[in-house]
């Protein structure tokens, strides 16, 4: 493990486990499959992985704010846990927050605030989430985009939010099975 990771993991766990453990097992999934793809991440792998670990952490009631996660989540590590920022941003941005945000009038204050600067990891992070299931399992992102429409209904905000949202969460995960597709053909 690296620093980071050997960072990561203990917060993430301290702000989920207890409160959340099924969203605890979700971001541990998430940091799974951040493993699996380490190959076509070069020395990023780590930042990667410490970001799908503490993607979801905005979720914790204790740091919950505004009650859109994402923005929580990367408020939180900038001003309490004062984390790199580029793990921030990663968290900010997560599987196109950037839309949800704008369902909630909140989009300017996410932007402004959060550059979004790696279209790659980012890419990579929504792979990773849109792989995994609410339980840590994983799955592909057709079938989780219509379990999280089903959860939270067609007609609700994070349902209208998830289905404008598939187009790009598609293409963005067909990126990275092209990247890891092409890595695979490289010798190592
Ligand atoms: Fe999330």
């Amino acid at each position: 493990m690296s620093e980071l990771t050997e960072w990561a993991y203990p917060l993430a766990e301290s702000l989920l486990a207890e409160p959340l453990p099924r969203r605890w097992k979700h971001c541990l999934g998430v940091a799974e499959r951040a493993r699996s793809i380490a190959r076509i991440l070069g020395e990023d792998a780590e930042l990667l992985e410490a970001a799908a670990v503490l993607h979801d952490i905005g979720y914790s009631p204790g740091l919950a704010k505004t009650g859109f996660h994402p923005l929580d989540g990367a408020r939180y590590l900038r001003d309490v846990a004062r984390a790199d920022e580029r793990v921030v941003n990663l968290v900010a941005h997560h599987s196109c927050a950037w839309m949800e945000a704008e369902a909630r009038g909140l989009r300017e204050e996410l932007e402004s605030k959060f550059p979004r600067d790696s279209p790659h990891l980012n890419d990579a992070l929504c792979y990773c989430d849109m792989n995994t299931t609410p339980d840590g399992t994983p799955t592909n992102p057709i079938d989780r985009v219509n379990e999280i429409a089903g959860r939270y209904g067609p007609d609700s905000l994070i349902g209208t939010f998830i289905r404008r949202a598939e187009p790009e969460i598609l293409a963005s995960t067909s990126r990275v099975l092209e990247r890891v597709a092409t890595a695979k053909r490289q010798p190592m």
